[in-house]
């Protein structure tokens, strides 16, 4: 074994950051295995394209001989699972891809690893983890007033996104207790930042608001999400990687609740700023409230302590600094946003706003 890792759903945007992340302060090898789906984009790779240190595979988690094959042939000692279909609203629309990918493709992965790990030495299978990437959203929804979720907060997921993420959390914390793989389970918030696809909130308000297009808010605008800016995430889990213990689950968040009205408006006050409108008025008079999500949940927090407590771990970025520097990245980058909105993209945009009543295609 060496100091070669395989991430997968590397070419998606939180894998994207956490692959550029460990290539570029020299972490050593990642195996990057990623489907390329709508979500997973090479562009967002293309600082590291010529790199030795990042190899990339185009094949599918659910694919147990290859699978075999690479870490027999790279003989990682770690695995970081990113790979998911990851977005809420299509998980509505199409729940089948959700199960395909989330629960058997992870389930494929568990074994393809377990038989790997078996074979190793015993001084190896010690050293060796298993890092599966979830989400706050396994946890259901709280009321106004109920304390953030820790890692020992009931599982009451509501969407098919969240069952199947739920789904795999449970299958990751069997293989540990029935076989002992090493495992951790990383439970995070919503996250914001450089890559993200405009097909959720905050990078979709940003294109819509420089496209002249309405910012569709569901519903009241009121629902309350906890954001985290990316990098900061990628730096908990290569904290928990390093130092978290074996079959522990650990939560990260960045304690930054805000409704979403709140987000979309200081985005708009960001932008006014940096790129106004010809024509001198607010990119807030974009706003337009359409019909909600089915089963919308009310609100996300994270209670991060147990990270910080035992890993010393804490985001760096403020909910003020992240988003500022997320508006910058996206007005940098139009090129970036011109390809992953063409194709596609379109016709999902269209599907689904046209069903809330508003036209955007
Ligand atoms: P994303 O949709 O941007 O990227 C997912 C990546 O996985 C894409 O590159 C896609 O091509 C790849 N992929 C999909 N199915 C695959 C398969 N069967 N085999 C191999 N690769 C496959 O998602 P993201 O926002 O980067 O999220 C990454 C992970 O983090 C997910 O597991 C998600 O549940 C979790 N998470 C996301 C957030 C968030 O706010 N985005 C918050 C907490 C946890
Ligand atoms: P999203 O970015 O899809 O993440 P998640 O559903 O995983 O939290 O949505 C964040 C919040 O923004 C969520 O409450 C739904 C809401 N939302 C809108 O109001 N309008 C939109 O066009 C989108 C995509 C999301």
């Amino acid at each position: 074994m060496n100091k070669t890792i395989i991430v997968t759903g590397g070419a998606g945007f939180i894998g994207a950051n956490f692959v550029l992340a460990w290539v570029k302060q020299g972490l050593g090898k990642v195996v990057n295995l990623d489907k390329l789906t709508y979500a997973g984009n090479l562009e967002n790779l293309l600082e590291i394209e010529h790199n030795p240190q990042h190899f990339f595979v185009h094949g599918d988690i659910g694919d147990q001989a290859l699978l075999a094959e690479l870490l027999a042939e790279h003989k990682p000692y770690a695995i970081v699972n990113f790979a998911a279909e990851s977005h809420v609203d299509r998980s509505i629309h199409g729940p089948e891809d959700f199960i395909q990918t989330n629960v058997v493709g992870t389930f494929h992965l568990l074994e393809a690893v377990r038989a790997y790990w078996t074979s190793l030495s015993e001084a190896h299978r010690k050293q060796f983890r298993f890092l599966h990437v979830s989400t706050d959203e396994v946890y259901g929804s709280l009321g106004k007033n109920d304390a953030a979720f820790t890692e020992n907060h009931t599982y009451a997921p509501n969407s098919p996104y969240s069952a199947s993420k739920a789904a795999s959390d449970h299958l990751v914390r069997a293989y540990h207790h029935t076989y002992g793989l090493p495992t951790l389970t990383t439970n995070c918030s919503n996250n914001y930042g450089p890559h993200h696809f405009p097909e959720k909130l905050i990078p979709l308000v940003i294109h819509n608001a420089l496209s002249e297009l309405p910012l569709p808010i569901y519903g009241t605008g009121h629902q309350i999400r906890d954001w985290l800016y990316v990098e900061d995430h990628c730096a908990a889990i290569r904290r928990v990687l390093e130092a978290g213990n074996v079959g522990e689950v650990y939560n990260i968040g960045g304690w930054n609740e805000k409704p979403n009205i709140e987000v979309v408006k200081t985005l708009c006050r960001i932008l006014d700023i940096k790129k106004p409108r010809a024509d001198g008025k607010s990119y807030a008079d974009q706003i337009a409230f359409v019909e909600d999500r089915l089963g919308h949940d009310q609100r996300y927090a994270i209670d991060a302590t147990k990270i910080a407590k035992e890993l010393g771990w804490k985001p760096k970025e403020t909910f003020e600094s992240g988003i500022e520097k997320t508006v910058s990245w996206y007005l940098e980058h139009q090129d970036w946003v011109a390809n992953v909105t063409s194709g596609d993209y379109r016709h999902w945009v269209a599907k689904n706003y046209a069903e809330r009543g508003e036209e955007m295609a």
